[in-house]
């Protein structure tokens, strides 16, 4: 990929999908021969053939994740699964672990100051139980999805007892029954300017950066076995901004490693967009690295492949380059011995949250909808299912920890 000085975001995506296929870019199937050329050359990157039998049982997702030592899953609301068969079957079929999209936040959490409202959660926990999928926790302290009332009741005086009451409670209420919290979710914001990188929001206003040894010091005590996690997105690619992101998220880990603060793995959001490509990944590859060699393990928490930036329309290339770009990713992230988990940020297209960005046209009409989970919004396995099982298969000669 060329490398330009200081490319914006978008230029360093659209640069990453000339490098993985002109077509993403859609230059027209006349002048690159015919779409289904094209398509079968996309296709020459994703193995074929026999690989391509049953998606269920010893060729589900969670099948060929679990002989390479990982969990696989997906955020979904237990409400969706209780009302959609579809999905339901899905998500007993290919998954292993589940994480709520939104029910567990501090917000839907906490519909006034006195009164939390546990149903949703337990209903996922429930649901795992029953099938043996384990469930984490997302997420015990955020600046976004705060509840209507904080910013009238939340102060100086009372923000650490708020934050310890709101994690004593309800790590304490799930306590024994989660794989793992997401214990402090997206701290780091580079561009609010601060020496350590962190984000200027809510909690740090409020109680400066201690908020987050606050946090997971109380997730701690509140539950001695859930895995505690600091969770981050933009530090997947090696864009300027993300190299700066992955190296304040570093130094964030390694003082709350100096200072005993309890934390036991990194979540990489790992939302990125079509075009990503490997050669983009050895800035990732180094960061994890470290952190495995602080002890810790590394979940990638939220993967979904944003297809903003291919210019075709035709959904059956729109789902190769998405399919690539899984694969590509997901091979770098299976040589990385600290890895345990992969979960998509939704199980089909259908619900995203991407639902609605726009790619870029000449017309400015609206655009086909976002294709960027494994499962099509018909519930059908697309390319990026197949590509996820391959990655997965990749991973056989790595040390695990
Ligand atoms: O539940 C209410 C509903 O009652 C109301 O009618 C409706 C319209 O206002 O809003 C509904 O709440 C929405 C909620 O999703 C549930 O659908 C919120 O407005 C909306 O903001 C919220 O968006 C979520 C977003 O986090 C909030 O920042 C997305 O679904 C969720 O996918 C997204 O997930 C985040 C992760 O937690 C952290 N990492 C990034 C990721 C993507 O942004």
């Amino acid at each position: 990929m060329t490398r330009t000085s200081n490319p914006t975001r978008r230029e360093f995506i659209s640069n990453g999908l000339a490098a993985s296929g002109a077509l993403a870019l859609g230059v027209s199937a006349a002048e690159l021969g015919t779409a289904h050329a094209q398509r079968t050359r996309f296709r020459g990157g994703l193995d074929q053939g026999s690989e391509r039998r049953g998606i269920t049982g010893p060729g589900s997702l969670k099948a060929h994740a679990s002989a390479r030592g990982l969990l696989t899953g997906a955020a979904v609301e237990a409400q969706l699964l209780a009302t959609n068969p579809s999905v339901e079957k899905i998500v007993v079929d290919q998954y292993s672990i589940l994480v709520a999209e939104n029910s567990m936040k501090m917000g839907p959490m906490r519909p006034t100051p006195d009164t939390f409202s546990f149903e949703a959660g337990d209903a996922l926990v429930a649901f795992g139980d029953a099938h043996g999928i384990k469930v984490r926790g997302h997420n015990l302290c955020w600046h976004s999805q705060l509840p209507a009332w904080f910013n009238s009741v939340a102060t100086k005086d009372n923000a650490h007892q708020l934050l310890v009451d709101h994690i004593r409670t309800v790590a304490g209420h799930f306590k024994g029954k989660l794989q793992s919290w997401d214990v402090v979710n997206e701290a780091v914001q580079i561009s609010d300017g601060r020496p350590d990188g962190l984000r200027n929001g809510p909690w740090l206003k409020l109680l400066g950066p201690d908020f987050i040894s606050l946090a997971f010091r109380t997730a701690r005590e509140a539950d001695p076995n859930v895995l505690l996690t600091y969770n981050d997105y933009g530090i997947e690619t090696d864009h300027p901004d993300d190299v700066k992101k992955r190296a304040a998220v570093l130094q964030l880990v390694r003082d709350m490693k100096a200072n005993n603060v309890p934390i036991d793995a990194v979540g990489i959001q790992s939302h990125i967009h079509a075009g990503w490509s490997t050669s983009d990944g050895n800035g990732l590859r180094e960061f994890m690295r470290r952190i495995r060699e602080m002890g810790l393990k590394i979940f990638v928490t939220e993967m979904d492949v944003n297809d903003d930036q291919i210019k075709s329309e035709d959904p059956a290339d729109i789902d190769l380059a998405v399919a690539k770009t899984y694969r590509e990713y997901l091979d770098l992230m299976m040589q990385e011995p600290a890895l345990a988990v992969v979960i998509t940020w939704g199980v089909t297209d259908a619900h995203t949250w991407l639902a609605g960005r726009r790619r870029p046209n000449q017309t400015q009409q609206p655009t086909p909808p976002q294709r960027p989970l494994p499962f099509d919004a018909q519930n059908q396995p697309k390319e990026a299912f197949y590509a996820m099982r391959q990655s997965f298969d990749s991973r056989s000669g790595v040390t695990l920890r």
